[in-house]
């Protein structure tokens, strides 16, 4: 632990927290671009908008990448250092396009810009000539680098967080810019459409393409935010939906034990089946005499050609009453079984087998984790006594050895795979 000054107060950081860090655990936020505070993200200390001042010291220090020594005093409230980061943000703002005519005048760029009431600049414009244009190629992001200010963190988004190495920086000087790949169009680079970069931009220069209007400026704007869980894998990631007049716009990923804060293309982008006119969302029963034939096709936005609409009432009875004819024609041991899904809940989970158990009066009952999970339950309970997963798959970075199995984390579990990347990465390579 280290004990120092902070605007003349004494505060404490435990060992690698940085400045910025214990300022935060101390209530107060310095301004910051290139730096994020959520799990993963190094600190880079190359956008300067975190500076404070440090005594005895000549120059001023990047507070997201300094940490303190014993005894040092810092000050975020001097006439210098705040003259400085309020000049940064101004020669940010200058290569900026107006904060009225922008992608995303809610961005966190300029937020901090509202914060240090830095609203336009004295300076020079880049020439237009070098401004990159817009990249439209990917079906679910925008690239508008007239609003990137190079600060790095999508590159660390893509590589060091999520691990898939598509976004670099390009050229040199002046002209250096974000690049996907050998600088290739977006939608035509090995992107995997995680959307770490999207989320990660402080500025609105990557951004969820259907938010925006054909000359990307930001026109969706969530009215309300439900936090919820990805209904797709088993992973487990932890996400916010952004809802506008009831329909979600655009997903976040939300801080949970199993994705700290990560999301793959399914859980950011797959949510259109949501308002998709195909859903079924009442109960409906087959018409009196149409009868099934596997050959014909139903029209999926047109069930009303074969079914009526139903109360749920009369469409459980209906269920019920041919369930239990089945199982007292035919004997509910050889005639009925039951298979739950995985992903409900633990209450659904024991409804299901109330079910089956008193209604159709027998034990078969399973759920489809066993197909797949069959085989380390096994393993698992010869091994170690417990058929129970026993850690956090991030929890790979402390093992000294990880064996995969007839298994594709990458793609069929991809935020999972993240963290095996990550310990990869740091650890292995
Ligand atoms: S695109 Fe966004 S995150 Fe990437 S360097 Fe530019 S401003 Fe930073
Ligand atoms: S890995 Fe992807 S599909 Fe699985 S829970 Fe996380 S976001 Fe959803
Ligand atoms: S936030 Fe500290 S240098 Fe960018």
């Amino acid at each position: 632990m280290t004990k120092f000054f902070l605007n003349d107060k004494e505060v404490t950081a435990e060992e690698n927290e940085t400045i910025w860090q214990v300022a935060k655990k101390n209530g107060l936020t310095i301004p910051h671009l290139c730096y994020s505070d959520k799990p993963g993200y190094r600190a880079d200390g190359n956008c300067r908008a975190c500076m404070v001042s440090i005594e005895g010291e000549r120059v001023l220090a990047a507070s997201c990448i300094r940490k303190p020594s014993e005894g040092m005093k810092v000050s975020t409230t001097d006439e210098r250092s705040e003259k400085s980061r309020k000049m940064i943000l101004e020669l940010l703002v200058t290569d900026q396009p107006e904060k009225t005519d922008c992608h995303d005048p809610d961005s966190h760029f300029w937020k901090i810009a509202d914060d240090l009431e830095v609203k336009k600049s004295r300076f020079d414009k880049r020439e237009s000539k070098i401004v990159p244009e817009s990249d439209n190629s990917h079906v679910a992001m925008a690239v508008n680098l007239d609003a990137c200010i190079n600060c790095n963190l999508c590159v660390r988004a893509c590589r060091e967080v999520q691990v898939n190495d598509v976004i670099g920086m390009g050229n040199r000087g002046h002209v250096s810019q974000v690049i996907f790949d050998f600088d290739d169009p977006m939608g035509d680079s090995s992107c995997v459409s995680c959307g770490e970069c999207v989320q990660a931009c402080p500025t609105g220069a990557l951004m969820e393409s259907n938010l925006l209007n054909e000359n990307g400026k930001k026109v969706v704007n969530a009215d309300r935010k439900v936090d919820s869980l990805c209904p797709y894998c088993g992973v487990g990631c932890q996400l916010t939906y952004n809802i506008k007049d009831e329909k979600i716009v655009s997903v976040d990923g939300r801080e949970g034990p199993a994705n700290h804060n990560r999301l793959c293309v399914k859980g950011r982008f797959g949510f259109d089946y949501v308002h998709n006119p195909e859903r079924i969302t009442k109960p409906l029963i087959r018409k009196k005499g149409i009868k099934k034939d596997p050959k014909e096709k139903l029209d999926p936005l047109n069930p009303l050609s074969h079914f009526r609409e139903a109360t749920w009432e009369e469409a459980l009875d209906l269920a019920a009453s041919k369930l239990s004819s089945i199982r007292d024609a035919k004997g509910g041991d050889d005639a009925l079984a039951g298979f739950g899904c995985a992903k409900g809940s633990n209450e659904e989970a024991y409804l299901f087998q109330k079910l089956i158990r008193v209604g159709f009066r027998n034990n078969n009952v399973d759920h489809c984790t066993r197909m797949c999970h069959a085989s380390s339950v096994a393993a698992l309970m010869e091994a170690i006594g417990t058929g129970a997963v026993t850690a956090p798959v991030s929890e790979v970075k402390n093992a000294e050895v990880a064996i995969l199995i007839g298994c594709r984390p990458t793609q069929n579990h991809p935020v999972a795979a993240t963290f095996i990347k990550n310990a990869v990465k740091k650890k292995w390579t």
